[in-house]
């Protein structure tokens, strides 16, 4: 049976650098809090006027596309994966056709934001299998400067996000031993509220009712978006640290030995894990628990801080380029956010 493999990686990063002493200008934080809580030191943000998600989605699939040898009129299928979409609808993915020019395939929008591209590797990889498409786009792309609080009120969420877009091109592959071994999706809905944006949007305040720092829920109208909110800066992301940082380090970890388990091989086996770039922190505490040394795990949060559904796909990218990935190594992907959603993928390059 035929399953996926990534025929080619692409990534774009805009060219703006933000580091940390930048965002102290704007709000009381400090670049020793930012290193050491996150190991972020310099993100990139996305030109106002001049580009979105979109368009940092159509450079990374610009590259992916050719490291494929292939033409963006061979696409048969596009899954993009945002939380900062250009419009509120339609998605990306059909913004990515018009501007790639290319045919009149089918483009689908997956909303897991930290676990977006997981999400959209498994789903693409299931249209493979299944022989409907032969070349199938992904994409993760993110414009978070756009929506995020520079103000003080704001830092513990502003500090950690940064813009950019990743890509891969899946094909068919009937070698067994290649390509994705499988994938591994998860959610809990419990905590649904610890990290999201609640406005703009139809809730008219049904779920929202715990109280929250200094974003007051029973304040929010039953206004889908309203001048209030705005005033209130109830338009902002909120996100309770403590509580996603205590869940992701159990996660983390969990889904991977799934996905090693499901193929019979163990942390040892893993060549690269490429975890979503949440914060250094839980990245190292997962390498810690698995026992991986320092040159299997790729974390490149120190330059562009995180960008949620990109972050994936411009890691595997940015370590294949630097050889850091060789063919027949097993790579594991592993993601945790918001949701929660979490999700691991295991593949032989
Ligand atoms: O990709 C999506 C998934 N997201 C994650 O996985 C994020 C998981 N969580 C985290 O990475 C961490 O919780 C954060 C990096 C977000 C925060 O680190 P923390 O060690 O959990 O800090 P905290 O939220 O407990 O805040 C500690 C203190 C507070 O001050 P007080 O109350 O102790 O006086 C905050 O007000 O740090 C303060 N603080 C800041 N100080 C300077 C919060 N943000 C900042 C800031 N600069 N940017």
């Amino acid at each position: 049976m035929p399953h996926a493999k990534i025929a080619g990686t692409g990534m774009y990063v805009p060219e703006h650098v933000v580091t940390n002493f930048d965002l102290q200008k704007y709000m009381d934080t400090s670049d020793d809090w930012i290193r050491e809580r996150t190991g972020i030191q310099e993100r990139r943000f996305a030109g106002r006027d001049t580009e979105t998600t979109t368009t940092m989605a159509v450079e990374a699939s610009k590259t992916a596309i050719e490291r494929a040898g292939i033409t963006p009129q061979d696409i048969d299928f596009i899954v993009f994966a945002t939380l900062s979409p250009d419009y509120y609808f339609p998605g990306c993915g059909v913004l990515l056709q018009r501007a790639m020019k290319m045919r009149e395939i089918g483009a689908l929008d997956v909303r897991n934001q930290c676990s977006g591209f997981v999400y959209a590797i498994s789903v693409a990889d299931q249209f493979i299998r299944s022989g409907m498409y032969k070349n199938i786009l992904v994409v993760g792309s993110e414009k978070h400067s756009f929506g995020l609080d520079f103000s003080t009120r704001g830092r513990s969420v502003s500090v950690i996000f940064g813009d950019g877009a990743g890509a891969v091109v899946l094909q068919p592959t009937e070698e067994e031993d290649r390509g994705i071994l499988s994938t591994h999706l998860h959610s809990d809905g419990e905590s649904a509220e610890s990290l999201a944006m609640y406005n703009p949007g139809t809730h008219a305040n049904h779920w929202v009712q715990q109280p929250v720092a200094d974003f007051n829920p029973a304040e929010i109208g039953d206004m889908f978006m309203s001048h209030s909110m705005i005033d209130k800066a109830q338009n902002f992301p909120y996100m309770d640290g403590p509580a996603v940082f205590k869940k992701a380090i159990v996660k983390f970890p969990e889904v991977i030995m799934e996905a090693l388990d499901a193929n019979g091989l163990k942390p040892g086996d893993i060549d690269m894990l490429i975890p979503h770039q949440a914060n250094l922190r839980i990245a190292q505490f997962v390498q810690q628990k698995l026992g991986l040394s320092d040159d299997k795990v790729y974390n490149n949060i120190q330059k562009y801080g995180n960008t949620t559904a990109a972050s994936i796909p411009i890691a595997l990218c940015e370590a294949w380029e630097a050889g850091k990935i060789k063919p027949a190594d097993l790579v594991c992907l592993a993601s945790f956010g918001s949701g929660f959603t979490w999700g691991s993928a295991l593949l032989r390059w």
